[in-house]
């Protein structure tokens, strides 16, 4: 770890990710150093397909819909979302789809998850979102599968991946904009206190002397530039912290492993998000819950049943949602969803604030 003063943390950092040779801008992927949500299973994407159902139903079910993943990595997300939707157009068996590889099941895509317009869309309705019917529910999540345009925004290398657009900047969209840990990416100034700097003033007054903190203004900023990208719905999805839990969380992630972070390139660097000033420099509608209680809302239940290969795709999908909903782990993520031209109450029933998961510091 430095602790020259002159040291410019957040070029060294920038450098190391996303300068000539620099570890995300050469190409590595996330699924090769760590475990994310996308990398689980199609669950995430299923429930934001959901999302993007209810942000299509208060938009008014625009001619082209948007689902925008900003950071997009290998583009694992934003090939689930393209590929669920795409099954529930065929309108055929599931099995037949891009996901058909096992980890998609039937079962998966519920009759009313994809519903737009109707009652079931709303947010009040995740209690029945596995009713309903089949033939009124396909039809209607046809008609968002027919004008939904996925878009991965990444800075690295794209991946060629059927029905997925890259670029390497946000565009404007209408619809639903995700960041999947993508402003835990951002790199960062780091200040050593006493600090007269204005965010640190505002957002971390209670650093110690001697202590270093990362400074979050350039992933607010980021932040703020990506909500107003947006009509719709914007959503952070991270690890984090808040002005009353401040931790410097500046660490390092190779091949798997946790890792002291290295500013040559060898290693992913990341540090916790500062959900609150990020909330605020985007300003708006906006509300900050947790993974575990946004995906329950969104109608993601672990039942177990059948019986046979039945059973047993029900269990493997009842422990991929386990995994995403485990509170010391990805379901303590915050999610941070603004609206734009849309209530966050029509998206999102009343849930819990979120808190910092202690158990997330404890490796940081
Ligand atoms: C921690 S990875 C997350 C990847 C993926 N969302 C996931 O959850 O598996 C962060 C990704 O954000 C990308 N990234 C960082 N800043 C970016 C920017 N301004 N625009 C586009 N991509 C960016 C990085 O190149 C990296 O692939």
């Amino acid at each position: 770890m430095h602790t020259c003063p002159m040291f410019d943390w957040e070029a060294a950092w920038h450098a190391a990710l996303y300068g000539p040779g620099g570890f995300f801008a050469r190409g590595e992927k996330p699924s090769a150093h760590f475990r994310t949500a996308p990398l689980v299973g199609p669950e995430l994407a299923e429930a934001l397909l959901t999302l993007l159902s209810r942000v299509d139903a208060a938009l008014g079910f625009p001619p082209v819909v948007d689902f925008v993943d900003v950071g997009a990595g290998g583009g694992e997300l934003a090939f689930a979302v393209r590929s669920l939707a795409s099954a529930s157009l065929a309108s055929g068996p599931l099995a037949s789809g891009p996901l058909a590889s096992g980890s998609l099941t039937s079962g998966s895509l519920t009759s009313g998850s994809l519903t737009s317009g109707s009652q079931a869309s709303g947010p009040q309705a995740s209690g029945s979102q596995e009713s309903g019917s089949q033939e009124s529910g396909s039809q209607e999540s046809a008609s968002l599968a027919a004008r939904l345009r996925v878009t991965a925004v990444e800075v690295g290398p794209p991946v060629e991946l059927p029905g997925v657009r890259w670029t390497s900047s946000v565009p404007p969209c209408v619809g639903l904009l995700v960041g999947h840990e993508w402003l835990d990416a951002i790199p960062c100034p780091v200040v050593t206190g006493p600090s007269a700097d204005p965010w640190i003033t505002r957002w971390w007054p209670a650093l110690a002397d001697g202590a270093l903190a990362e400074v979050g203004a350039p992933r607010d900023e980021a932040w703020a530039a990506a909500v107003s990208s947006v009509r719709g719905a914007a959503l952070a999805i991270d690890y984090g912290h808040l002005v009353s839990s401040r931790r410097f969380t500046l660490t390092g992630y190779r091949g798997g492993q946790q890792v002291e972070p290295v500013f040559d390139g060898s290693c992913d660097i990341t540090a916790h998000v500062a959900f609150d000033a990020c909330a605020a420099a985007a300003g708006g509608d906006f509300v900050l819950v947790s993974q575990r209680d946004a995906l329950r809302a969104l109608g993601l239940s672990g039942a177990v049943g059948g019986s046979g290969w039945d059973w047993l795709e029900s269990a493997a999908r009842a422990g991929r949602i386990a995994e995403l909903r485990d509170p010391s782990g990805l379901g303590g993520f915050g999610w941070l969803l603004h609206g734009n031209g849309v209530a966050v109450a029509d998206l999102l029933p009343e849930l819990p604030p979120w808190r910092p998961n202690p158990a997330s510091f404890s490796t940081g």
